[in-house]
């Protein structure tokens, strides 16, 4: 078999397959396995005519390197995009496109539910620059194509929602975003592409935290932008003109990271539903809300879109507020208490609300989100007993 993953190019091939031998060709590089780690601003050009061309694969740092060509070239053959950018960090990985994109004078309407950072932006520096931003319901779907104006530029997305994991409808949304002409973007990194490829969905641009998943060990900041054909060359000029490269070393991680993103996936989601499933009897345990869950409301748009769930997920107290709340955090012994997730390690964080204007629906008690890492179930269930345990004393 070819070792380049591009070769590969067939959809036939499996997810670990590919995930074992995308994005570089060993015997480009004398046959090591790994693609080389290239510290880089200068590239020598051979004469000055090819310099005043730039006609040459590599001309600055800035714009990529055989590093960044692998892991780009890589999560192209999981999202079956025309190009990805390499960006230092999941929350520029949202900055970027959206600076790629929109203008002042544009409108951009962003899920309620999303990542709060990407709200800050938005709000801060996007309102500043003079984009009206809008905020809807992540349960819109084909009640999108009413929010949409003449001047509505990007449909942000993110599925599942940001601690409440709420499912949005993307092909509805894709619909009438693109019917008025609109650009739809999705945060898509609790799916990764091994659960749900953007781009065969009709979303435009597929945003990644590789800090998550693919990095895998909560040691890395990196983020992955991915465009359809029509989106690549506009994305690829903005990254350009930001200049906001990822440093090579980080780079190599992810990829690195990469190649076993499979088989933990596998793990965090196995663990993930045997915890949840389990939480759903526990005394003191409201709601767990993960869309795997037959009980969960949108159990039927993930099953109809998804191919898997990651690791992620919340739980709602059965009454309470913050007392409540702090002291099961300050009884787990296993679950660190630290943002972030997609690491080997299991993490709980309490869950605040208080930045959404339409999708504040009433939750029994406070919310938690756990992480649920590579560690044994049963040691894990222990440690939410603990938790449990801590609530009601
Ligand atoms: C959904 C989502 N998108 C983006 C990010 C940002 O990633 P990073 O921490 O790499 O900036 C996060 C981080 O928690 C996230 O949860």
């Amino acid at each position: 078999m070819a070792k380049d993953g591009n070769e590969q190019g067939s959809g036939k091939i499996g997810i670990n397959t590919r995930l074992a031998h995308s994005g570089n060709n060993p015997h480009d590089y004398f046959g090591f396995v790994n693609p080389p780690v290239v510290h880089a601003s200068t590239v020598l050009f051979r004469n000055a005519a090819a310099m005043a061309d730039r006609n040459q694969k590599y001309t600055y740092g800035t714009r990529g390197t055989p590093t960044t060509d692998a892991l780009a070239h890589a999560i192209d053959a999981l999202e079956g995009s025309a190009g990805t950018i390499v960006v230092p960090s999941g929350l520029a990985a949202v900055t970027i496109p959206l600076l790629a994109f929109v203008s002042a004078g544009d409108h951009l309407l962003i899920v309620d539910t999303v990542y709060h950072p990407t709200r800050n932006f938005a709000d801060t520096m996007l309102k500043r620059l003079g984009v009206e931003v809008e905020y809807y319901a992540p349960g819109v779907g084909a009640g999108m194509a009413a929010l949409i104006r003449p001047n509505t530029k990007v449909v942000f997305t993110e599925s599942p929602a940001s601690n409440t994991f709420e499912v949005q409808d993307i092909p509805a949304i894709a619909k009438a975003a693109h019917a008025a002409g609109a650009i739809v973007m999705m945060d898509n990194t609790w799916a990764t592409p091994l659960y749900f490829r953007p781009l065969d969905h009709g979303v435009d641009i597929s945003i990644h935290a590789a800090t998550k998943y693919p990095a895998g060990h909560s040691d890395v900041l990196l983020g992955t932008v991915s465009a359809n054909e029509s989106h690549w060359k506009q994305l690829y000029e903005s990254f350009c003109t930001l200049g906001c490269c990822a440093g090579p070393d980080d780079v190599y991680q992810v990829l690195r990271g990469l190649r076993t993103m499979g088989v933990r996936l596998e793990h965090h989601q196995r663990s993930a539903l045997a915890i949840a499933s389990w939480l759903e009897g526990q005394k003191g345990v409201a709601r767990v809300l993960h869309p795997a869950l037959p009980s969960h409301p949108d159990h039927g748009l993930w099953k109809r879109d998804f191919c898997g769930s990651s690791g992620i997920f919340s739980i709602v107290l059965a009454g309470g507020g913050q007392k409540e709340q702090h002291a099961f955090l300050d009884a787990l012994r296993i679950f660190g208490l630290g943002y972030s997730w997609g690491g080997y390690e299991s993490l709980a964080v309490p869950v605040w609300l208080g930045d959404r204007v339409v999708a504040k629906a009433p939750y029994e008690g406070p919310l938690i989100r756990l992480q649920i890492g590579l560690e044994d179930v049963d040691d894990l269930k222990a440690d939410i007993l603990r938790g449990l345990a801590a609530v009601t004393a």
